[in-house]
């Protein structure tokens, strides 16, 4: 027989749609009775809310369960109830409980009934739910509190796409839109909650639609709710960027001008084999319409080096494209083969050092090309969106519409809007001096 939890600590890994669960899911436990805490030492219950994107990731779940037990006992703490959330508890299931004697594995569609599930390992059965049942969680959730500036608004979940290497459709299911009136009441709640940018989020953030509408019709709308500035959404594949959405990056002034669109690779054989369903000129050109819509659009990517097969004529391909496209910024990965995946089982895995060369290689193009357009950045006029503070005393950190970290020294309160001129750039970040007072 457990304790029955009084406080909570959650622990989010992977990606943006897991910081928002994390956030619903502690939602969900403040609005048992529970309380929260911000070291996972001193918790009663810790739940990880956790990645299996590559196998480190998922590793890390297993390293952190010994972690916290540690810190626990050294401390002389009665034991804490481990939940893992998220996808390695999709993916692993019952293993987990095997594995690592975790109380509860709950997975990314069940964790509305995460109260019930604790309820239960406290009368002393684990208990487990990966259940990805058709009505969706997000009518059973508790009402949104009080957030940040910019928040996270999930619309769409799951994905078709089965990339060949991809372990996101088997934890994550099948792609399903949310709701149109769903999501504006949410997105209402949001600004009433404190924030000021929404970034939407998705596996496949722009397949988003209710049958009528497409995500561009849905920011249009998002746009006309007062207090609103900024709307951003993510991630976006390449064959479901439709006109309507690349047309509101023309029309819609709050849309910000930013795109994280992945391509992977840059050669079509190895794209073919990724079963990434578009090629390395459709992509090109796919760009080149996003920027005739709007010209100063910062675009980013995701990047795999050594998938199996890739030669060095074929890795020289991404090279080739990275230097066509010119990206703001971008995220690069050595290739993970996954339990289950279709690419786990092929011909020609790379060697681990001709993966790091190629990263080697690849991230250093990257950065060169991040650096540049930081400093293409230096003397213009921007709003900056102010989110927390800064180290130094009166600084203040926010983003500008290009996604950069600008640092700046200012009176301003966190959720202001300041016009600032951008003085210098880093490769990380941006130094910017205000010069005129609060923007609307
Ligand atoms: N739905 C999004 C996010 C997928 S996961 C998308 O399609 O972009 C984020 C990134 O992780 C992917 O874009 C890919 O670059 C990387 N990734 C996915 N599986 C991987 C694997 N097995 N090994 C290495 N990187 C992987
Ligand atoms: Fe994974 Fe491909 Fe789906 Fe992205 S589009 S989540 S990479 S299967
Ligand atoms: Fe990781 Fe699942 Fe997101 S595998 S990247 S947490 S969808």
């Amino acid at each position: 027989m457990k304790r029955t939890p009084k406080t909570y600590h959650v622990k989010s890994f992977g990606c943006q749609m897991n910081v928002y669960d994390g956030e619903r899911m502690a939602e969900l436990m403040a609005a048992d009775g529970m309380v929260a805490t911000d070291d996972a030492g001193a918790a009663d219950l810790v739940v990880l809310n956790t990645c299996h994107i590559r196998e480190k990731a998922t590793e890390k779940v297993y390293s952190d369960i010994g972690r916290i037990r540690k810190t626990q006992g050294e401390a002389g703490r009665a034991a804490p109830m481990i939940a893992v959330a998220g996808c390695v508890a999709q993916a692993e299931g019952a293993e987990i409980v095997r594995r690592a004697k975790v109380d509860v594995v709950v997975g990314p569609q069940a964790y509305h009934n995460l109260p019930r599930l604790v309820a239960d390992a406290a009368a002393g059965t684990p208990a487990l739910d990966t259940d990805m049942p058709l009505a969706s969680k997000f009518g059973q959730l508790p009402a949104r509190r009080r957030v940040g500036p910019s928040s996270f608004l999930t619309v769409q979940e799951g994905c078709d796409k089965f990339c060949t290497y991809c372990v996101v459709p088997y934890t994550r299911g099948a792609e399903v839109s949310r709701p149109f009136a769903a999501i504006v009441d949410e997105a209402k709640a949001l600004v009433d909650a404190g924030a000021r940018e929404i970034t939407l989020l998705g596996q496949n953030v722009n397949a988003w639609t209710d049958g009528e509408r497409d995500l561009g019709a849905l920011i249009r709308v998002l746009d006309r709710i007062p207090g609103l500035a900024r709307i951003r959404y993510t991630t976006s594949h390449p064959n479901d960027m439709t006109q309507g959405l690349i047309d509101a990056h023309r029309d819609v002034e709050s849309l910000m001008p930013f795109l994280h669109l992945p391509v992977q690779a840059g050669d079509d054989r190895v794209l073919r084999a990724m079963n990434r369903s578009h090629t390395r000129d459709s992509y090109l050109r796919l760009i080149d319409r996003i920027r005739a819509a709007r010209p100063d659009i910062a675009l980013s990517g995701d990047f795999i080096v050594g998938f199996p097969g890739e030669t060095e004529a074929e890795f020289a391909a991404t090279l080739s494209l990275v230097d066509a496209v010119g990206y703001a910024q971008a995220f690069s990965f050595k290739y993970s083969p996954r339990p289950g995946t279709p690419a786990a089982d092929m011909a020609g895995q790379v060697a681990a050092e001709v993966m790091d060369d190629r990263l080697r290689r690849l991230q250093a193009a990257l950065n060169r090309d991040q650096q540049r357009f930081n400093a293409a950045t230096v003397g213009a006029r921007c709003d900056v969106l102010i989110e927390r503070r800064g180290k130094l005393p009166g600084q203040m950190l926010g983003k500008s519409p290009w996604l950069q970290s600008v640092h700046l020294t200012a009176s301003a309160a966190i959720g202001d809007i300041v016009t600032v001129q951008i003085a210098h750039a880093g490769p990380n970040s941006l130094g910017g001096i205000v010069t005129a007072g609060l923007a609307a």
